[in-house]
């Protein structure tokens, strides 16, 4: 980790991510309201966001998780990825909302979505806190998305740089 590296400008306060967790586990639970939801986190930067959004749900819900990781570079994603840990029960007929931290080129979550929607899902939707204008390349719909933000690299409430920053409670560019 280079010594270089430091926080710059705030992108999103920690009042606003809460403010704004509340109003996505509204519209979730009026959405989701008398179905079985199984969300899906994905490891390990959306847990922070996950564990805040799913106690803010006022429907009965289950929770699961995928570890993947991308192939190739580390600051891009190059779309192929490795399932490090599947889920730890089948999806078929069940009610499923990815949870992501970021939608950056989209690449990750097209290749979970063709994943995961072979398992045979009653549904597949996807829940992303935050996302950059690049995965507009990318035919997504995610449909729920906390804040787009603007292309920079950003840390924190569970987005890391080499692990590090995920326990801030607000969102901000990592400067070089
Ligand atoms: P994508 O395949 O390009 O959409 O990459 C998505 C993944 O890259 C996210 O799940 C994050 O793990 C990581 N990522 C993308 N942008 C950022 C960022 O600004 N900060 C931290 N991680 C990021
Ligand atoms: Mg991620």
């Amino acid at each position: 980790m280079s010594a270089e590296q430091h926080l710059g400008e705030t992108v999103v306060a920690a009042e606003d991510l809460q403010r704004r967790v509340l109003e996505l586990a509204d519209a979730v639970s009026a959405d989701y309201e008398g179905r079985d939801l199984l969300l899906i986190g994905v490891l390990k930067g959306a847990v922070f966001f996950l564990a805040d959004l799913m106690r803010a749900l006022r429907i009965h819900c289950e929770v699961d998780f995928m570890a993947i990781s991308s192939y190739g570079s580390s600051t891009k994603s190059s779309g192929v990825v490795r399932i490090l840990k599947d889920l730890d029960a089948a999806i078929d007929g069940r009610h499923v909302l990815i949870v992501e931290d970021i939608i950056d080129s989209g690449l990750t979550l097209q290749y979970l979505l063709r994943n995961l929607a072979g398992r045979g899902p009653a549904s597949l939707e996807v829940c992303a806190l935050l996302r950059k204008p690049s995965s507009a390349q990318v035919q997504l719909a995610p449909r729920y998305v906390g804040f787009e933000i603007p292309d920079r690299f950003v840390v924190g409430y569970g987005l890391d740089h080499a692990e590090r920053y995920r326990a801030l409670p607000y969102v901000a560019v990592l400067e070089e």
